[in-house]
């Protein structure tokens, strides 16, 4: 089964409008040549000006979260309405920073994912475990609670779009990336879990992508790997010559 390839940046609280915008023009240069889906996460404050800038280019533009409920007293929070009519079809959401340090819970993920739902934007939904966890030999058991609790009540028809984002917590931003093969073994383990939970063809038509330190040096052995469909990127997704080399891997 072909599952397209999807190739991610996540752009983190960097990039002003401006800086934004000479980025996605510098990128709209790749060749694309694994004709991949391509998306970048900017700042809410960069989400219109970039999506914009990128209309008719087939980039995906993803805001990197979005609160659950429709309107109302909820100051400093952006709805899913907000954020589509500013121009993204798309939402990252339990990236790890947000489960650390902003309290972003697998209850409060599912509630995010049925309001990004409601309003038809595709979800990268992101999972991963905490060196502790890993050294404890709790990776399947982390994994499995993010993907039951947070999934937890759609059907695979409501999924379907749904994008799942392996990223071990340890490898964010440390220059530490997962071995392929660490990132083939968990990606094997999700497509297991997602199968469990929403039958085989979800599972093998689902796309999985891995995060940690993806760089332009290690994007081809990663991608490589059977079950690895994709990478979402942080660091590397900021400097365009890297984030280029990385949309057209080997
Ligand atoms: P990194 O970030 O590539 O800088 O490690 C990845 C991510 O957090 O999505």
């Amino acid at each position: 089964m072909a599952r397209k390839p999807f190739i991610a940046g996540n752009w983190k609280m960097n990039n002003t409008i401006e800086q934004g915008l000479a980025l996605v023009n510098a990128l709209k240069t790749a060749k694309n040549k694994n004709n991949a889906d391509i998306m970048v996460a900017p700042s809410f404050t960069a989400i219109n000006a970039v999506a914009n800038a990128l209309k008719g280019t087939g980039f995906i533009v993803a805001a990197q979260d979005c609160y659950f409920e429709e309107k109302g007293a909820f100051t400093s929070q952006v709805s899913p309405e907000q954020i589509k009519e500013a121009g993204a079809t798309a939402v990252i959401l339990g990236h790890s920073e947000r489960r650390a340090l902003f309290g972003d819970t697998n209850e409060i993920l599912n509630k995010k994912i049925a309001a990004a739902l409601r309003h038809n934007l595709q979800v990268i939904y992101c999972v991963g475990e905490t060196l502790a966890e890993r050294e404890a030999n709790k990776i399947e058991q982390v994994i499995t609670s993010q993907l039951v609790e947070g999934l937890k009540g759609y059907s695979a028809e409501d999924l379907k779009t749904l994008v799942i984002a392996y990223e071990p917590v340890w490898a964010i931003g440390t220059g530490k990336t997962a071995t392929p093969e660490q990132a083939e073994e968990v990606h094997a383990l999700i497509r297991k879990v997602l199968t469990n939970m929403l039958g085989a063809d979800f599972a093998n038509n689902t796309r999985i992508l891995y995060g940690g330190s993806v760089k332009a040096e290690n994007v081809d052995f990663i991608m490589a790997k059977d079950n690895v469909d994709g990478v979402l990127v942080g660091g590397q997704a900021l400097i365009a010559e890297k984030f280029t080399r990385i949309i057209d891997y080997e």
